[in-house]
């Protein structure tokens, strides 16, 4: 064992090559641009805007909440950007992770693919406790109440969030049915979000009174800046689209696109949706679990407050459909190398999905679904983003640097200063985020490596084709 076979490195001919030329491990690939920007929206747009915009309105900025969602998709663009330039240039399946084992060496990618657990894995486990609380407001609207026991966790008094743990399991027999079956269902889902969303804003804003706009910022730039670190959350899943490269059919035009695409529609809907509903109702009464519908109830529309919960309780449904799909292809692609167990990435013989590795991500987010609080979820899925939002940034120059020659369909403009303002913002807004939360990150990042050098570090598959020449 010495040093450099901690940072031994993959080349980017062994990952487009090598890697995806196996028929037998090969995704297929099916997706167009459309489906993609589709998918980039059915991952981002979710417990974000439908949560916590109320959240960080009454709590963090009033109503320059609107500010929040500025500064929190400025360093969403960024990273997209850099994403899109990888993400075309490495078009398979994994991610943030297969660009650093291009960029970086090995035990950084595995730190990164470990992080990422927190992203994909954390955030749908996140969401399915806001689907589970939308329910179950919409069932107590109809009259039927569900015993507290089974829809809040044991820190809360209960035993365990039934319905965020059904409709995990539902999400991973769809999932494993196939991804061009998922993509349709996908698809549909995304319409009636973004149906109920602008149904809110064009409603909304015949009610608009903007005295509630003043004072702009009751808790200073400060504030703005600590409830940007709190909607990121709105903005994670839009690099899901990334973790599809292998199954896109024109890598180089449809990935830039489907990551640009998907983030710039949700962006612009979050600042109106932000502005209107900071019009409609006082930002100190926001802090309630469906805020958009609480705002339509208010300024006297039950039936659009009733239309706007089933819509969002249909869109959740589709951030934790793209966040397990996400999730799995970077499970697959670990796999593959052999930092995982290599079984792990079989094929179901006849959906051509990696249902084993389905199973497990399911399993994994219904157990943080079923059994943790949202506010401890929620706050670990954007410390894992935003953490690789930064590696990823930094990963770019690198790559650059390192292979100048190679093929890039899509390239970051300004470069490296772009690459560089995103690691920072990304860094900027990690540095609000509390101290408890950074205590979590840590600990699950040891785990990680200790994991690494049980297993990855001998199993790793380019360990194995690089012994002879040690
Ligand atoms: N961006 C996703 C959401 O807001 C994770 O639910």
């Amino acid at each position: 064992m010495n040093l450099h076979s901690f940072f031994r490195r993959k080349t980017i001919t062994q990952i487009l090559y090598e890697e995806t030329g196996s028929k037998k491990i090969g995704l297929k690939r099916r997706l167009s641009s459309f489906d993609l920007i589709t998918m980039g929206i059915g991952a981002i747009i979710g417990t974000g805007v439908f949560v916590l915009t109320g959240v960080a309105a009454a709590r963090y900025a009033g109503p320059a909440s609107v500010l929040s969602f500025i500064l929190a998709g400025i360093a969403s663009a960024l990273s997209a950007l850099v994403y899109a330039e990888l993400a075309s240039t490495v078009p398979v399946a994994g991610s943030a992770y297969v660009y650093s084992y291009a960029s970086l060496g090995e035990i950084i990618a595995w730190i990164i693919g470990w992080d990422l657990i927190l992203e994909y894995t954390v955030a749908a486990g996140a969401v399915s406790i806001g689907w589970s609380g939308y329910l179950v407001n919409l069932l107590q609207a109809a009259g039927i109440n569900f015993p507290m026991i089974i829809t809040t966790p044991p820190s809360q008094g209960g035993i365990c969030n039934l319905p965020a743990i059904i409709i995990v399991g539902f999400v991973a027999v769809i999932l494993i049915l196939g991804t061009r079956r998922s993509a349709i269902v996908n698809n549909i889902i995304v319409i009636i979000k973004l149906g109920v969303i602008v149904l809110f804003i064009v409603v909304g804003s015949l009610r608009l009174n903007p005295e509630l706009w003043v004072p702009f910022l009751p808790f200073g730039f400060k504030g703005a800046v600590t409830g940007a670190a709190i909607v990121f959350f709105a903005y994670i899943g839009f690099d899901a689209v990334s973790t599809a490269a292998e199954e896109v059919r024109k890598p180089g035009h449809d990935l830039p696109v489907g990551i640009l695409g998907s983030l710039a529609v949700s962006s612009v809907l979050y600042m109106l949706v932000a502005l209107v509903l900071t019009g409609l109702v006082n930002y100190r009464y926001l802090n309630v679990p469906s805020p958009l519908s609480f705002a339509m109830l208010r300024i006297g529309f039950p039936w659009i407050s009733g239309i706007i919960s089933v819509g969002a309780l249909t869109g959740l449904s589709s951030v934790i459909l793209v966040s397990i799909f996400g999730q799995s292809r970077i499970f697959f692609a670990m796999a593959r190398d052999g930092l995982l167990p290599f079984k792990l990435s079989r094929l179901h013989p006849r959906f051509k999905s990696p249902y084993i590795i389905i199973i497990i991500t399911a399993t994994m987010v219904a157990i943080i679904g079923g059994f943790l609080p949202l506010g401890v979820v929620a706050e670990l899925a954007n410390i894992g983003t935003l953490t690789a939002f930064i590696m990823v940034s930094i990963g770019v120059i690198i790559l650059r640097y390192k292979q100048p020659a190679l093929l890039r369909p899509f390239k970051v403009p300004l470069f490296p200063f772009l690459p560089i303002a995103s690691a920072v913002i990304s860094l900027y807004l990690v540095l609000h985020l509390p101290r408890i939360t950074w205590i979590r990150f840590i600990s699950w990042l040891i785990l990680g490596i200790i994991f690494y050098f049980l297993y990855g570090f001998s199993s790793s598959r380019l360990a194995a084709k690089q012994k002879p020449r040690e």
